[in-house]
């Protein structure tokens, strides 16, 4: 493993499963889709983060921090899985979150407080800006403050992807299938960087399609390729990549991050309504609905087998139930 060497706790409910969609396989008439079930790693309802902060806490326990700071969006899982990692592990948690404290106590937001974190409202600053201030503050009085990146997106986090990569191996070689895409959802880079990572290690022959979720190509493409060669220094690997080295998808960036539209709203009924899985309105909605997307446009051949990585986040289908009317 190309993670044995790396402080590490053990948290998320491992491996995820790999399983078929034959309903929607049969429904869209092929190509052959599988779904790799992230949205069950455990920690506070599931999602991508629980592999990141497996490696993250394993790192703050290590420097003996008392206070996990992170920052992200009202809605964000990473801040709720982070909270619930800190909980677990003995450590406070601070979450310091963008804009205004809504009305309404709901979703993900809901969760943070009962897991006990505390929840700065950052207002018109960076998150991450006054997230980096308190953790000065906190540490001239004496605190032991870790700080998480966004996302849990740095070579440490990253290294959860690298594992989950080759996890994703062990079940294919055992199975007797080989994928020829891997679709998911990218946004602060942590996810594709370590998948990335590990496929180029593993000599995966197939493609590793992000949608992206914010950000044009080029932008994450220059993220993710900075992160990815940070991820393989880390991990004492000799791997330089390139922008070129990763495939992104920005057609369906729509109104912008967390904006809902019909994309999103068809692509979660549909799964919902064919295999009873269920996505969310942010991330794992938007990239379905791009796969679904590419594959009426004939994106994809149909001798293919395609995978979606499922990154959860289905706790934030309670956090804005308003722009989810059923048609
Ligand atoms: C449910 C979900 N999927 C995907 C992502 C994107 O993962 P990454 O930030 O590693 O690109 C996130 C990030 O917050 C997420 O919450």
């Amino acid at each position: 493993m190309l993670t044995n060497h790396l402080p590490r706790v053990t948290v998320a409910h491992l491996p995820t499963p790999l399983e078929p969609l034959p309903r929607l396989t049969a429904q869209i008439g092929g190509p052959e889709l599988w779904v790799k079930r992230d949205d069950q790693t455990g920690l506070a309802t599931g999602g991508n983060k629980a592999r990141k902060l497996e490696f993250l806490v394993a790192e703050a326990l290590q420097r003996e921090a008392d206070i996990l700071i992170t920052c992200g969006a009202q809605q964000s899982n990473h801040a709720r899985q982070t909270a619930a990692a800190g909980a677990r592990f003995g450590l406070d948690t601070m979450l310091v979150l963008r804009g205004e404290e809504p009305a309404r106590m709901e979703g993900n937001l809901l969760l943070d407080h009962l897991l006990g974190a505390q929840i700065i409202w950052a207002g018109v600053d960076p998150p991450h800006e006054v997230a980096s201030e308190i953790a000065q503050q906190l540490e001239a009085e004496g605190r032991r403050p870790y700080v998480v990146p966004y996302g849990g997106s740095n070579p440490v986090g990253a290294s959860g992807y690298v594992a989950a990569m080759e996890e994703l191996t062990a079940q294919c070689e055992k199975r007797g299938i080989t994928f020829d895409h891997i679709v998911l959802a990218s946004s602060s880079g942590g996810t594709q960087a370590g998948l990335v990572v590990a496929a180029r290690a593993t000599r995966f022959q197939g493609r590793v399609l992000g949608i992206s979720i914010d950000l044009r190509v080029d932008e994450l493409k220059a993220e993710l390729s900075q992160l990815a060669t940070a991820t393989a220094a880390h991990l004492g690997l000799e791997l330089a990549l390139s922008p070129a080295d990763f495939s992104v998808d920005d057609g369906y960036l729509g109104g912008g991050y967390g904006v809902v539209s019909d994309l999103e709203r068809s692509a979660i009924e549909t799964l919902a309504r064919s295999e009873g899985l269920l996505l969310d309105p942010v991330y794992t909605g938007r990239a379905f609905g791009g796969l679904l997307d590419l594959l009426r446009d004939g994106g994809f051949q149909k001798h293919e087998k395609i995978l979606f990585w499922h990154t959860g986040g289905t706790a934030a289908l309670f956090g804005k139930p308003e722009v989810l009317p059923p048609s």
